[in-house]
């Protein structure tokens, strides 16, 4: 049988507030940790934050609801809060940011492609392809600096689940903000699964956004601050991006019950999947208390819009994400859609070639690259360190590496200090004649 959240009742609101220790609990293990319980508690501090911020949202904008109900939305936000601290500060204190860094760009990378491969809406389903080829690259960009600064290599923290090498190279990811806004779904026709996925990524960009607003200047390195910096500004293209997928014309009681669906969606796929007995634990009680969430908000949409909520969520469980591997899918995107860019009106140009010479991006990418691009930077900087660019992927894919850099450049607006195929190639040469050296020593 499957399982309706409407029909369940839930945690009751009075039961929900938690005492410090509980809020704070113990942090895990970086050592021990699996990749995707960290991921999930990257993801859940995401999902939260846009619980907490949309009740706040809603009693900015709604006049016209009793007081009983304003103050119930407050309650439900100061839940949502003491969530978003326990999920958050679930991080341990020696988990460096660069570290915590891959940890949210492998959320971007296998949640989206998972998003990908679980979406009826074809359009839908494109957009998460094009976003997913650009967190894949932003991973590689912040490994370089987590081996030069720190000595981490990616496996430490993607524990061998996720490629580390060159996709859309980050330079290009800058566009006119107008060509990033998408064509909207219909709320009277799109499946709860799209309003899910849509929600669910959404969450963990911005939250991407605001972690990298908020730590990019924690290092004294000025090319890795101006990376943090750039990679920050495309998270914010990526929320402008997924919000555009979502129809205006949904009303906020509606979007109040779509929220605390997603949450709902969220908590019991990670319950499902949690491999960590005591985080589990959280994502137990958590779930509970959003169910509890879920009937106030159903009452409110039955109450002030005679609506049904079964015709906004319907009445099954979505499954957001499940994460795991997503190695192939990934590949076979990157080897395809390097080459995409954005097109107006919602459309994309499916290679370079049909990129008209007054493309609304040309000018975004030639004045924020005016002096240099500090990801392409991070590529030479690292050469100093390790004769070549960082990466962990197969022995086939790193052998497409420099075939997939020439594929993903574009022609024109190049930033001056770009990492050209040929020059990767020498580095790569290079790397090997090292090793080959180093072996003959030992
Ligand atoms: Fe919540
Ligand atoms: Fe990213
Ligand atoms: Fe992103
Ligand atoms: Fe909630």
């Amino acid at each position: 049988m499957t399982f309706n959240p409407l029909k369940e009742k839930g945690l009751s609101l009075e039961k929900q507030l938690r005492n410090w220790h509980q809020i704070v609990g113990n942090p895990y293990k970086k050592q021990k940790v699996d990749c995707y319980t960290r991921t999930r508690q990257i993801l859940m501090n995401g999902i939260e934050v846009e619980g907490w911020g949309f009740k706040h949202q809603f009693n900015r904008f709604m006049p016209d609801i009793d007081c009983e109900d304003r103050a119930v939305i407050s309650r439900i936000g100061r839940i949502e809060n003491q969530q978003q601290m326990t999920c958050n500060w679930m991080c341990p204190e020696d988990q460096s940011v660069l570290e915590t860094t891959l940890g949210y760009e492998q959320v971007a990378v296998d949640l989206t492609a998972w998003l990908a491969q679980n979406e009826p809406d074809k359009y839908v389903k494109e957009t998460f392809d094009f976003g997913l080829l650009e967190d894949f690259d932003h991973l590689y960009r912040y490994a370089q600096y987590a081996y030069m600064r720190e000595g981490i290599e990616p496996d430490d923290i993607v524990q061998s689940q996720t490629d580390v090498i060159v996709g859309r190279p980050t330079q290009h990811h800058h566009n006119c903000n107008g060509l990033r806004l998408r064509r909207h779904y219909d709320k009277k026709t799109a499946s709860p699964q799209t309003k899910v996925n849509i929600l669910t990524v959404l969450s963990g960009e911005q939250q991407t956004h605001n972690f990298y607003a908020e730590h990019g200047f924690m290092y004294g390195d000025h090319v890795l601050r101006e990376t943090y910096a750039e990679i920050k500004d495309v998270e914010e293209e990526h929320v402008t991006m997924y919000e555009s997928l979502i129809d205006p014309s949904e009303t906020m009681f509606e979007k109040l019950l779509l929220h605390e669906f997603t949450e709902v969606c969220n908590y019991y796929t990670c319950l499902e999947d949690e491999v960590d007995d005591e985080i589990k634990q959280y994502w137990e009680i958590f779930l509970d208390m959003e169910l509890g969430h879920l009937q106030l908000a159903a009452e409110m949409l039955k109450k002030y819009e005679k609506r049904d909520p079964e015709e906004v969520i319907g009445s099954e469980i979505i499954i957001p994400c499940r994460f795991k591997s997503q190695k192939a899918y990934v590949q076979k995107v990157l080897e395809n859609e390097v080459d995409k860019r954005l097109a107006p009106d919602g459309e994309y140009y499916d290679s370079m070639d049909e990129i008209p010479e007054d493309w609304a991006s040309y000018p975004v990418q030639e004045r924020v690259a005016e002096i240099s691009a500090p990801s392409e930077n991070c590529i030479n900087v690292v050469e100093f360190y390790h004769d070549r660019d960082v990466v962990a992927a197969s022995e086939s894919l790193k052998n497409k590496e420099v075939a997939l850099l020439e594929k993903g450049l574009q022609k024109r607006a190049v930033a001056h200090n770009t990492v050209m195929p040929d020059d990767l190639q020498k580095m790569i040469d290079k790397h090997e004649e090292r090793k080959d050296e180093k072996e003959k020593i030992i």
